[in-house]
């Protein structure tokens, strides 16, 4: 990875995001284009609206970011994309960018996973994970924990059999009559509220497997707003950290298991959720015994960016993981 420039694409869902990393993991622009206010008002991501926000905002951030660096396309040596998953429209966008970039400069070109990009995150601007490592994905459609060697080297241990992390939190925000993305509203709401400690009882897996599952707790915060309608601020504040103790127990649970069992080097996490600030704290807590190292990103790394593509990019291409300039987008993968 060493001397290597690699500019790194993100469009799989409602960000643009274009960056430039040197050596792997050293950020040197990262620009993000969001366009969250343009969905806010439909309460999601409409896929057309943003495949075509895409288009328009790509050829901007790319001039930006070559700008913002310091460096013209003859000094890149790679060019890495999120390949998938995604909405199938917003990843072509991206795919197709990076695709002419790499076929008109003769650069290799990389074809990242999202989720695993989110992992490498906690590399940029940083130190290098120590292995094995737990890994912990929890995003808008994603909730995944990994035992991992190293990169590229991963087993799945559980997922989520309904709805992601980010997407429960986003449904009950919706549910409550909050606004997209719901996460940092339900934090900041939570917040105000950390008297607090009830959670909602929550079935468990039958099969013993480390797998998640939130829809039932969905369904209950909706029972408990049928039951019990939101009145006032307070009503909000306290129906809020009572979810979010919920699925800050589920995820410690299975996290706390998975250290007991592998008691790995490093707790390495990513992904929009991996925003929260009660989430870190509580991971926090729950390595401290096992002297692992908790590694989340910054904020900023946590959320879809185009760092964490181009970093983990620049990993793929020195090993010579290079993808054919006929490979496409997918909307499902995994990646382990
Ligand atoms: O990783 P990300 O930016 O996009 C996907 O790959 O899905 O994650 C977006 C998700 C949204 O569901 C959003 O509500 C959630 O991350 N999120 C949060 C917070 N900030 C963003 N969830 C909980 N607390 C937050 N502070
Ligand atoms: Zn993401």
């Amino acid at each position: 990875m060493l001397n290597s420039l690699v500019l790194g694409i993100e469009s799989s869902c409602d960000e643009t995001s274009v960056a430039i990393v040197k050596d792997g993991y050293r950020v040197l622009a990262n620009e993000t284009a969001s366009q969250m206010a343009l969905h806010s008002r439909y309460g999601g991501v409409v896929p057309e609206v943003a495949s075509r926000q895409h288009l328009e905002s790509l050829p901007l951030l790319v001039t930006e970011v070559l700008k913002q660096a310091q460096v013209t396309f003859d000094d890149l040596t790679g060019i890495a994309v999120t390949g998938m998953p995604g909405l199938i429209g917003a990843l072509l966008v991206g795919v197709s960018a990076a695709k002419g970039l790499a076929f008109t400069l003769h650069l290799p070109l990389a074809m990242i996973h999202h989720i695993e990009a989110h992992l490498y995150a906690v590399q940029l601007d940083s130190d290098p994970v120590l292995f094995p490592a737990l890994g912990l994905a929890v995003s808008g459609g994603h909730t995944e924990l990994y035992h991992m060697e190293g990169w590229g080297q991963y087993r799945l241990l559980g997922s989520t059999r309904d709805d992601a992390a980010g997407e429960a939190f986003d449904k009950v925000a919706k549910l409550m009559g909050l606004g997209y993305p719901g996460g940092p509203i339900i934090e900041k709401l939570a917040k105000n509220a950390p008297q607090v400690t009830e959670k909602f009882s929550v079935s468990r897996m039958k099969d013993k497997s480390q797998d998640f599952s939130f829809s039932g707790l969905k369904t209950a915060v909706s029972l408990e707003i049928k039951k019990t309608p939101l009145q006032s601020e307070k009503d909000r504040e306290h129906l809020a950290a009572k979810f979010q103790n919920t699925i800050l127990e589920e995820i410690s649970k299975r996290v706390r298991i998975a250290l007991e069992e592998f008691q790995p080097k490093s707790l390495v996490v990513g992904g929009g959720v991996a925003c929260n600030q009660a989430l870190r704290e509580a991971l926090k807590k729950e390595a401290e015994p096992f002297k692992t190292v908790l590694r989340v990103p910054p904020p900023k790394y946590c959320s879809d960016n185009g760092a964490m593509i181009a970093g983990l990019g620049a990993y793929q291409i020195s090993q010579g993981r290079i993808s054919s300039l006929s490979a496409t987008a997918a909307s499902r993968s995994t990646f382990y």
